[in-house]
This record gives C-alpha cells, sequence and structure tokens, in this order.
C-alpha cells in the first residue's frame, strides 16, 4: 500500500478558544448568568504555589460572591472582549491563514436561563456576526456547544446535570443553534471534555459538590444525561443538517507504567480504560463492561432508563475530538483509579519537561495517543486542543520573543505529522488559546497560549490592544506550507 507522508490536503489548521473565556460583554443583550460568571479570582500565587485552581464553587461560595460581589473579582466576566473585537481577532486569524476556528456558543446568551422555550434573538445575533466575518475569510467554524458553562439557574434549580430535566435544555438549545446555522456550520462538539466531570462537576456539570452525596457518582451521574443529550443532539442535528459531522471530545490523557511490573502495567489499563470511557460510549454505544465492575465496586449507582441506551446506540458521533496538554504516569498503590481521572498526578515522568504549569510535556505521547484511539475506533480524530501555558515579556518595541510556545507545537506538529504518516485519519489541528485569554483552571490572564498577546492583567487592567508575538510568524508559515515548514 501507498504510504502517504505529511499532512493530507484540506487538513484544517486553526485556533480554539470558548466563549466564558474571551467574550466578556457578561450583561449585554439579554445574556443570562452562567456557572462561569461565578468563577472567582483567586491569587494563583498567594500560596507560593500555581494551579490555585479556581474551578469548583460550592453553593456556599455562591452565596457568599452573591452577597459581596465588590469583594470578588471575576475575570470571567470580561474576558478578553472578544464580544467587541471579533472582527479585528478574527482578521488576525485569517492572516494567520487559519482553515478553521473554534469557538463556543454561550448557552446563557441563547437561554438565558436554560427554561425558556425560545431562543434569544439579540444572543444569535452575535454569532450571526461572527461568522459571517468567518465566512468573509473562507474560514470554517467549529462550534461547542456547551464549554464549560451553563445557566446558573439550572445550577441552582436542579444541581445541573444531576437531573434528567436537564438533557430536555440542552436539546432545546443545541436544536435552536442547528437550526440557525444549518447553512453555515459544518462542525460541531456536543460537550467539552465531558471526562473532566471528575474533575471539576461544577465547571464540567453546573452541580454544587456540597449538594451531592458521593462525588464520583455526582460525576458519572453527570456524564450519564450527557450522554443521552449528547446523542438526542446527534439524532437533531442529522435530521437538521444532514452533512454536518458532530463529534464528542475528552481531555486524553495517556497513562504510562512506571515499570514493566505487571501490576504496574495493569493500572496503565487501568487508567487508560477510565479515559477512554467517554469516546467508548459515544463512538462506539455501548457502556463498557470493565465499567460495570469499576461502579459495582465503587458503590457508584446511576438512574438509567433502558431507553438511554437504545439512544446512545443509535446515535453516535461522527468524530472524535480531543485535548492534548500532557501524559501521565500511574503505578500499583491503592489510590491510582481515583488519579486516572484527575488532571494533576503525583508521580513524575522523569523523561519529561515541565511547563511553568507543572504540566509534562510530551509530544510523542501526541504519536501514541492518536495511534492508540484511531487503532480503536477507526473514526475520524480531531485534535481540537493543544498548546504551552506561558509567561510572556513584552518588549520596549511591542515585541513578543515566545520561541518556547514555538518550540512546543513545532514538537507536537511533528509527531502528529509522524501519527498522520502512520495512517490515522486526523481532520484537524486547532491549538487552544490562539490569541491570550482568561485560563479555565485559575481565571488568570498570567497564564498565556496566544499567538497574538492581548494587553490585559489579571485584574483586567490594560488596553486591550492586540500585538503578534514571534510565533504568529511562525504559524502562519506551518500553515502556509501544510505543515512542511517547521
Ligand atoms: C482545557 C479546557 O481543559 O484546558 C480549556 O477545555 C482550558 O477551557 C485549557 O483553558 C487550558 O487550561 P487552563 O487552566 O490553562 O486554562
Amino acid at each position: 500500500q501507498e504510504v502517504n507522508y505529511g499532512f493530507p490536503d484540506g487538513f484544517l489548521w486553526g485556533g480554539a478558544t470558548a466563549a466564558n473565556q474571551i467574550e466578556g460583554a457578561y450583561k449585554e443583550d439579554g445574556k443570562g448568568m452562567s456557572t462561569s460568571d461565578y468563577a472567582a479570582y483567586k491569587d494563583p500565587y498567594a500560596t507560593g504555589e500555581v494551579n490555585n485552581f479556581t474551578f469548583n464553587v460550592t453553593s456556599k461560595e455562591l452565596e457568599e460572591y452573591r452577597a459581596n460581589e465588590e469583594k470578588y473579582k471575576f475575570p470571567k466576566r470580561w474576558g478578553i472582549d472578544f464580544y467587541h473585537r471579533y472582527a479585528e481577532d478574527i482578521a488576525l486569524f485569517a492572516e494567520m491563514g487559519f482553515k478553521v476556528f473554534r469557538f463556543s456558543i454561550s448557552w446563557v446568551r441563547i437561554f438565558p436561563t436554560g427554561l425558556e422555550t425560545e431562543p434569544n434573538e439579540a444572543g444569535f445575533a452575535f454569532y450571526d456576526k461572527v461568522i459571517a466575518e468567518l465566512k468573509k475569510y473562507n474560514i470554517e467554524p467549529l462550534i461547542t456547544l456547551s464549554h464549560y458553562e451553563m445557566p446558573i439557574v439550572l445550577s441552582e434549580k436542579y444541581n445541573g446535570w444531576q437531573s434528567r430535566e436537564l438533557i430536555d435544555c440542552f436539546v432545546r438549545f443545541a436544536t435552536a443553534c442547528f437550526k440557525r446555522y444549518k447553512n453555515d456550520v459544518k462542525y460541531w462538539i456536543t460537550f467539552n471534555e465531558m471526562n473532566m466531570n471528575l474533575n471539576s462537576l461544577y465547571t464540567g456539570a453546573g452541580s454544587f459538590p456540597d449538594r451531592v452525596d458521593h462525588l464520583e457518582e455526582a460525576a458519572y451521574q453527570a456524564s450519564h444525561y450527557q450522554f443521552v443529550a449528547s446523542s438526542l443532539a446527534v439524532k437533531a442535528g442529522r435530521e437538521i443538517m444532514p452533512d454536518a459531522k458532530i463529534g464528542c471530545m475528552i481531555n486524553r490523557i495517556e497513562s504510562y507504567a512506571k515499570t514493566c511490573k505487571p501490576e504496574d502495567q495493569l493500572q496503565a489499563l487501568k487508567a487508560d480504560q477510565i479515559n477512554l470511557f467517554y469516546p467508548e460510549v459515544q463512538a462506539r454505544g455501548e457502556y463498557p463492561s470493565y465499567m460495570s465492575r469499576y461502579f459495582n465496586e465503587k458503590n457508584i449507582k446511576l438512574e438509567t432508563e433502558p431507553e438511554d441506551f437504545k439512544i446512545i446506540r443509535d446515535y453516535t458521533v461522527d468524530f472524535i475530538a480531543f485535548s492534548y496538554y500532557m501524559t501521565h504516569v500511574t503505578e500499583d498503590r491503592p489510590d491510582a483509579n481515583e488519579l486516572a481521572g484527575k488532571l494533576d498526578s503525583p508521580i513524575k515522568n522523569p523523561y519529561l519537561k515541565l511547563t511553568e504549569w507543572g504540566w509534562p510535556i510530551d509530544p510523542i505521547g501526541l504519536r501514541i495517543t492518536l495511534n492508540k484511539m484511531y487503532d480503536r475506533y477507526k473514526k475520524p480524530l480531531f485534535l481540537v486542543e493543544n498548546g504551552l501555558g506561558a509567561r510572556d515579556k513584552m518588549e520596549a518595541d511591542g515585541s513578543i520573543h515566545d520561541d518556547y510556545r514555538i518550540d512546543y507545537i513545532r514538537e507536537h506538529v511533528k509527531q502528529m505529522k509522524e501519527a498522520v504518516t502512520d495512517g490515522v485519519d486526523l481532520m484537524g489541528y486547532t491549538t487552544w488559546g490562539c490569541i491570550d485569554l482568561i485560563s479555565c483552571g485559575t481565571s488568570e490572564m498570567t497564564k498565556r497560549y496566544g499567538f497574538i498577546y492581548v494587553d490585559q492583567d489579571d485584574e483586567g487592567n490594560g488596553t486591550l490592544n492586540r500585538f503578534r508575538k514571534d510565533s504568529f510568524h511562525w504559524y502562519k508559515k506551518v500553515i502556509e506550507t501544510n505543515g512542511e515548514e517547521l
């Protein structure tokens, strides 16, 4: 058989963002309040440590934030003002040659409380403009329907995705978006990184951790309802836009065994099973049997209906999207299963360097994971997040020399290219935070991912002016040469 070296024609190069991390304008045009509007900034360095995650909010904290709003800062309310600067930002994406731009539609702009039966026209008007602007430059929109935010009203009324009621609310939102953009948008993702429910019940599922008894059970219960909602969205999507492609998405963390000891290898397999459980359900259409055993042994009992499993089976996704930031190491130890779902791992890989935020950098792991997932699912893959969060320094002349970011992305692109040459069907690559944005995990601005620098600090001070980093010019070349010039 012929081997095709390098990226295929039509490979979708671009960048990725999420509404709550860029838009700002949190009170404009009838937008409701979302869970992300209550992610307060807590100085990540106050404790001398980075990664002071702010993405879990308890119901008590919400009460406090409401009662004393002026005491707190909520950076996801101001974002980077994409709401008013979208045309300038999209022009910069076009200058880099983007073929695709991933963004999300804020649920609360369309259904401010999540309970309305009719969408908010003014909310759609904003996305109409964004999509028209993208079309002007032939940039394909890739839309995530739910990216780490949802109506706070649904969180308070139902404890978010702990309730079956959420399925209808989400499907109503998804259907309205499909109807509105059926002629303009071909690529859709239903939920961002659904497996992160295990890390943050509030961010992923809009559920307050202090309102559940069994945290892990609650994460899987939310996931179950989201599986059904996602499949019903696929069903609606197929009816409304037969040519569209609808994908699922996970935060993919490949797990290596610490040694070749069989017990360690077994743990690595188990960690992988936990991570791949999500595409297992959404791409293959059934709960894998290993999870039944896992649930039994963890005393996890889910509320399900027989009809749910039929829906999950009948409406699987067209492609598997994933983010890739790191790999983990695991070993035979009592807490190995708990660690499998988590973002931070206490076991370090001596062969890998870490980012300033402690995330292991592993480009070869990307090739491994691309091969593994493709062998397993034989469905197209889409790498919709990858990138380096780093501190950038602007020089007096406005330049930003981010050679560390170029190195990071170059090494990952090289491995992607190897995987594609191995035969993996990869649809495209959207680097995370192609323009600097508010961090999801820590609500800070200091952790920058962009090719485009945004002049704003953690407190929201700055001109908001945009500047091209060195990586901007480098990525432009990569796209221009379809990944040949790295
Ligand atoms: C992904 C999320 O998990 O990681 C993004 O989908 C997020 O929303 C990204 O921004 C990077 O995480 P952080 O915490 O550095 O912003």
